[in-house]
């Protein structure tokens, strides 16, 4: 495995490969991996000649600066893990690696990042675009590979390659939990152990709102927001029931399609948490 901090050493290796008609195949990440990145890396890995996974914490998608500085970040340990994998080449780059002048692009992705994340967080999509465009430009993958768990993310990524007609394959890789259903995320490690006991309600949560589909989307709602805001660790921030391709809200259960994802943010003190549930994986109760 190749460790490339800047875009000559990433070059060097990815010349030949592109030139030999190798498929390469990408993981973005922004580091302090988790079995939920590994997961992805293995997918590339196993659909691809050449892996590349980037670790680069981006400061354009963080809209609060005390976010950016508490994210975890721990290359070392990132790198034992990638060694473990099919993983290439790691493509760690500074700020001024990615951005030589200011990107000072803003892409509008319609309603797809007004809503949940976009409304919540002004500007994380667009900064998420930069990175990614930029990440695609240098590294000119085959496919690209991203988490269903940040189900609005994949959306606007796949938008974004659209928009930009990038000759890039979007794939899309189920979320991974631990045991008792919490999303594998950077951030659990920010929970207090009380905090991390009580995040379990999220999935959860989910999982009944997913059972009780006869519900009105207002009472399922409500329901959701009562569940979480009843434990005191927990504060919700959104529940949304959406397409999951186009992230229209559905606002009647009963013609609610096959595609139809309840999305959640949860502030568990001030760690930030977001998961999803397919409606369509399970059966009302
Ligand atoms: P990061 O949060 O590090 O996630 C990198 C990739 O791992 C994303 O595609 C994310 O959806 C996926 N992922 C995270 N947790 C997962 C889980 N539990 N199961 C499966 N996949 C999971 O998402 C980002 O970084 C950034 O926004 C990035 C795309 C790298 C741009 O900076």
């Amino acid at each position: 495995m190749i460790v490339a901090g800047t875009i000559g050493e990433l070059d060097q290796f990815l010349a030949e490969a592109r030139s030999s008609g190798k498929y390469v195949g990408l993981v973005p990440t922004m580091g302090a991996l988790h079995r939920g990145h590994l997961s992805l890396v293995e997918c590339c890995g196993a659909e691809n000649d050449i892996t590349v996974v980037t670790i680069f914490v981006n400061p354009a998608q963080f809209n609060d600066p005390e976010d950016l500085k508490n994210y975890p970040r721990d290359l070392g340990g990132d790198l034992q893990m990638l060694r473990e994998t099919d993983c290439d080449v790691v493509f760690s780059p500074s700020v001024e690696t990615v951005y030589p002048e200011p990107d000072l692009r803003e892409f509008d992705f319609g309603m797809l990042d007004k809503i949940m994340e976009g409304h919540y967080r002004p500007g994380h999509f667009s900064g998420v675009a930069r990175v990614v465009s930029r990440l695609f430009d240098l590294i000119k993958p085959h496919r690209a590979y991203f988490g269903e768990k940040d189900i609005q993310q994949l959306a606007i990524i796949n938008k974004m390659a659209q928009m930009l007609g990038l000759p890039v394959e979007i794939v899309s890789c189920p979320t991974i939990r631990e045991s008792d259903g919490l999303a594998l995320s950077s951030r659990n490690v920010l929970l207090t152990p009380a905090q991390r006991e009580n995040a379990i309600l999220i999935n959860r949560t989910l999982m009944k709102a997913a059972m009780k589909k006869d519900l009105q989307v207002g009472m399922l709602k409500k329901w959701v927001a009562d569940t979480i805001n009843e434990n005191p660790f927990l504060e919700l921030e959104y529940f949304e029931i959406v397409d999951r391709e186009n992230l229209r809200p559905v606002s009647d259960m009963e013609r609610a399609g096959e595609g139809s994802v309840g999305c959640i943010a949860v502030y568990a003190g001030n760690v930030r948490l977001i998961d999803n549930i397919f409606f369509s994986n399970f059966a009302t109760l």
